[in-house]
């Protein structure tokens, strides 16, 4: 049952008879919650048009309405309040309990999309300019699925670029790959260590040695026309990069359904690059294919004040290259081809990319080169996400004391430990696994109540605190909810989920499911119950604005509710049976509702802390 659904419809209906426009209806959840649940406003607006009073025109409305679901009141001066009834509301409550999506609404049309995000490079170390894409990334895509899309994530791994040309070249000036190039000598082990200095000490280099990034730009050349023993050095580089790399994207709760990356696009790049000229479409520059995307006004050179300095432009949409001179790909060369080869592999509605804002024009002018060529049709989305930066107190991007970049996994330690000192002050110790799950927490959600694409302040106190609006506090009042079920006795070796064939069941001696036991019978129960309602909409506006904050805003809103519910309430040693029942269904259903949308937001509710 949706209750404003019903609303909305018997609104629609008095309309129609009155012979208004059913499109003027508007209902809203109410601004005075102590008054009513839901308001509907459109007297004011109709008045001016009937050239009748508010008040007359709100009368005629409710005269008309037909509905049993809420007690419908006037109040002054034109609006109408509903307040929906109790036995009403529990029974909303009592069916989502039995089911498994709590009863939600999926999209109307739902659709297929391709998500990108992560976007590690291989080589290179994950620093916390990588940590946003995957949170983001991974929520939206949950917040999708839940909707109803049908959705495939791709991390779309960086190999393909100078990187690994310079990590080879300075491989084998420290003598670590002799073996491959002279059979009589031996190779030194690679570890992640050895190319954590390999690639910083490459890309210094390449700078003031012309020889050495030369040397880089060919070995890149190399790795990409699979050149012996280029192409192998190659593959072990990226197989010891992508280990960590998932390891770490598993520790913040990200799993993606394809592990490509730029490289797997290669397959694609002369049919693409073919499509490109027979539409006549590219230009030789210096030796490499370009193409032209800016449009008018943009991309005008601005004069030069003496020949040496370099070229500037006004609204800069530079072209896009296919080529480079010696004929290697280059980053724009793979998203293109990238993007040809998941129209062949899935043809989706969408396109989403979750990626740093800095790379909003190199997305503009893929984006713009594709639907030139034909390569991503007219109707198809494609869409940038782009996110802002991590910044310190100070306002800068957040950087170490020494004023590094900080590595994803020390912002992963630093958190984590900021956890388990907490757990510690609790009184809870020898706690990793737990203080891992309360710091990803609380960094996601200090991360994704912005929107996606505002700068934020890595605020790790503020983030970690078991209060307020944090993600600490949504898991407290979880585990709060655990500790009281299991105290009551009911659950069977205390064990509340299990996982049977996947889906989550209860586990319950008195069988809680399938019984109407939620009865509402007070007003903090009623305000949990009215709270739940507006879930669904906090998922549909999340999907609109693309942005996980309606979530947690919701989920801190529905957690203060319920912690009011249980400081008012003697739940445990309240003595009528069937109350207590009721007030222990209630907070297992509050406990669905929290993991529930948790979920989305890629976090554990754990069971105790
Ligand atoms: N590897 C890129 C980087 O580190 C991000 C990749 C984003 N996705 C894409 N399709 N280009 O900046």
């Amino acid at each position: 049952m949706n209750i404003k659904k019903l609303l909305q419809d018997s609104l629609e209906k008095s309309f129609e008879k009155l012979g208004y426009d059913k499109n003027d209806v508007t209902l809203t959840f109410s601004n005075r919650p102590e008054e009513s649940d839901y308001q509907c406003n459109s007297a004011f607006a109709l008045a001016k048009k009937q050239k009748l009073s508010p008040e007359a025109v709100a009368n005629l409305i409710m005269e008309n309405l037909e509905q049993d679901v809420a007690e419908v009141s006037f109040a002054k001066p034109g609006f109408i309040n509903f307040k929906v009834k109790d036995e009403v509301l529990s029974k909303v409550l009592n069916d989502a309990m039995n089911d498994e999506r709590l009863n939600l609404e999926k999209l109307e049309n739902p659709i297929k999309v391709v998500m990108d995000y992560g976007g590690a490079n291989v080589a290179k170390e994950l620093h916390i300019g990588h940590l946003r894409s995957p949170v983001i990334g991974e929520s939206l895509a949950r917040l999708h699925k839940i909707l109803g899309n049908e959705v495939i994530t791709d991390t779309h791994l960086g190999d393909w670029g100078l990187q690994m040309g310079l990590t080879i070249a300075q491989l084998q000036d420290d003598g670590f790959v002799d073996g491959y190039f002279d059979s009589t000598k031996e190779n030194k082990e690679i570890t992640l260590d050895t190319l954590n200095e390999a690639y910083p000490k490459a890309s210094k280099r390449k700078n003031d040695d012309l020889e050495f990034r030369k040397r880089a730009e060919d070995y890149t050349k190399f790795v990409q026309d699979h050149k012996e023993p280029y192409w192998s050095i190659y593959e072990s580089i990226r197989s010891i990069s992508i280990e960590k790399i998932k390891e770490n994207y598993g520790k913040l709760n990200c799993f993606f359904d394809l592990w490509y990356g730029e490289s797997t696009s290669a397959d694609y790049v002369d049919t693409v690059v073919k499509m490109f000229v027979d539409k006549g479409l590219t230009r030789e520059h210096e030796g490499a294919i370009v193409v032209d995307v800016a449009r008018e006004g943009e991309n005008i050179p601005i004069p030069k004040k003496n020949p040496d300095d370099p070229q500037m432009y006004k609204n800069p949409m530079p072209p896009v290259f296919l080529k480079k001179s010696n004929g290697a790909d280059v980053y724009d060369t793979t998203d293109i081809a990238t993007i040809y080869q998941r129209n062949i592999d899935f043809n989706p509605d969408r396109m989403m990319y979750v990626v740093d804002k800095r790379q909003n024009t190199h997305f503009e002018h893929c984006f713009r080169a594709v639907k030139m060529a034909g390569i991503s049709s007219e109707s198809q989305e494609l869409q940038f996400v782009g996110n802002g930066t991590i910044n310190g107190s100070d306002g800068k991007p957040f950087k170490t004391r020494s004023g590094d970049t900080i590595k994803l996994e020390d912002i992963i330690g630093l958190i984590t430990n900021a956890a388990e000192q907490k757990l510690k002050s609790n009184g809870i110790e020898d706690t990793k696994d737990l203080a891992l799950k309360i710091g990803v927490s609380a960094m996601k959600f200090g991360d994704l109540s912005n929107d996606p694409s505002k700068d934020y302040i890595f605020d790790i106190d503020k983030f970690v605190s078991f209060e307020g609006k944090t993600g600490p506090y949504i898991q407290y009042t979880g585990a709060r909810i655990y500790s009281l079920l299991r105290k009551s006795g009911l659950f069977e070796n205390d064990e509340i989920f299990k996982t049977i064939n996947g889906k989550e069941s209860l586990i319950t001696n008195l069988g809680i499911e399938n019984k109407n036991l939620i009865k509402i019978t007070d007003k903090n129960q009623r305000s949990l119950a009215i709270n739940f309602l507006r879930l669904q909409d906090s998922y549909f506006v999340g999907y609109k604005a693309t942005s996980l904050s309606p979530v947690c805003n919701y989920l801190y809103e529905f957690a203060s509710s319920f912690s009011k519910f249980y400081n008012d309430t003697k739940i445990l040693s309240e003595q009528n049976e069937e109350v207590r029942n009721s007030y222990l269904a209630m907070c297992l259903f509050v406990l669905k509702v929290i993991k529930q949308a948790s979920s989305v937001l890629a976090f554990d509710i754990p069971e105790k802390m």
